[in-house]
């Protein structure tokens, strides 16, 4: 959620409002509406990693064509998916979460107690377009920590 000031909004600077960027455009229009929402496609097929590794990886051509071959060829930006997959060219998408190198996080223990990919991406299955819902600093993190009794002290995020 952005949060403006009356000023930065009377002025007309949207770039001037704090709080997630607005989410970049991708080489290609990705949908999760489409794929996890829509067609029911579980986040871990895609995010193969996300269990058991601090990535959750972002899923590779073959794992797109392994479906494209056989649904959705008619539409332009699966073909354009599937020539990028023949050509071996990867697409290059853009990330949206992003934390500053000196802070380390990791998926797999945060998935081990239970939370779920809603508790910090947000309702992702209805998302169009992949929009950052949490802030990522470090009172975000340090909040939920302290009400969930995980540690707190700065080398559990700061190597
Ligand atoms: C406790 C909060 C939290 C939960 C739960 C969580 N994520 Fe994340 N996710 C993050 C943060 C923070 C980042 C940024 C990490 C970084 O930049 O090092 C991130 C980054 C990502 C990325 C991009 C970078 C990468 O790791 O590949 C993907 C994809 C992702 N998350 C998918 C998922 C999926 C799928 C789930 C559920 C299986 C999930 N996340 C659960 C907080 C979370
Ligand atoms: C498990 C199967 C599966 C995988 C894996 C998969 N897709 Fe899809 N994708 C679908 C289905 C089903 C549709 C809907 C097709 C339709 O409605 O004709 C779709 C639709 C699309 C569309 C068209 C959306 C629209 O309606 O305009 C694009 C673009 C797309 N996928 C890209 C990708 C990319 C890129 C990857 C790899 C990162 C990928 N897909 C992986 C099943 C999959
Ligand atoms: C069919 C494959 C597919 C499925 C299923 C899928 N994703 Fe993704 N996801 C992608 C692709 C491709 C991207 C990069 C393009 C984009 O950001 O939309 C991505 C990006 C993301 C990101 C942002 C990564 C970054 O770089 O910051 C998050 C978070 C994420 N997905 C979470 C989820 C969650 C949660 C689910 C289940 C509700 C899910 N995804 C289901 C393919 C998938
Ligand atoms: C929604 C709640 C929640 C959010 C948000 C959250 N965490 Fe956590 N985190 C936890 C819980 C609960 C644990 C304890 C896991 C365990 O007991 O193994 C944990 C554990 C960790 C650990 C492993 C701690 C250890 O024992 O070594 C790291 C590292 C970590 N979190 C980093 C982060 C960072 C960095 C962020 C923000 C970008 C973040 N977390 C956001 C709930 C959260
Ligand atoms: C649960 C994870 C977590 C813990 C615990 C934590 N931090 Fe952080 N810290 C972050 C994250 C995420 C950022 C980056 C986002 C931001 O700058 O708000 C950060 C950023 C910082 C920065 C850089 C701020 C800047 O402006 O660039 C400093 C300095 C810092 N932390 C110090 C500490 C100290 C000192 C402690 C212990 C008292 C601590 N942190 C504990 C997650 C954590």
């Amino acid at each position: 959620m952005r949060r403006c000031s009356i000023a930065a909004i009377a002025a007309g600077v949207l770039a001037a409002c704090s709080g997630p960027p607005a989410p970049p455009q991708q080489p290609v229009p990705f949908s999760h509406k489409v794929h996890a929402g829509d067609n029911r496609i579980g986040c871990l097929m895609c995010h193969v990693y996300a269990e058991r590794s601090p990535v959750a990886g972002v899923p590779s051509m073959a794992r797109c064509a392994g479906c494209h071959r056989f649904v959705g060829q008619d539409k332009p930006a699966v073909q354009q998916v599937m020539q990028a997959s023949t050509e071996g060219k990867p697409i290059e998408w853009l990330q949206i979460y992003r934390l500053p190198d000196h802070v380390f996080f990791t998926h797999e223990r945060h998935l081990a107690v239970g939370l779920v990919c809603t508790s910090c991406h947000g309702e992702v299955a209805a998302m169009e377009v992949m929009t950052q819902v949490s802030p990522l600093t470090m009172g975000w993190c340090v909040d939920c920590h302290r009400s969930r009794q995980a540690p707190i002290d700065c080398l559990t995020c700061h190597k």
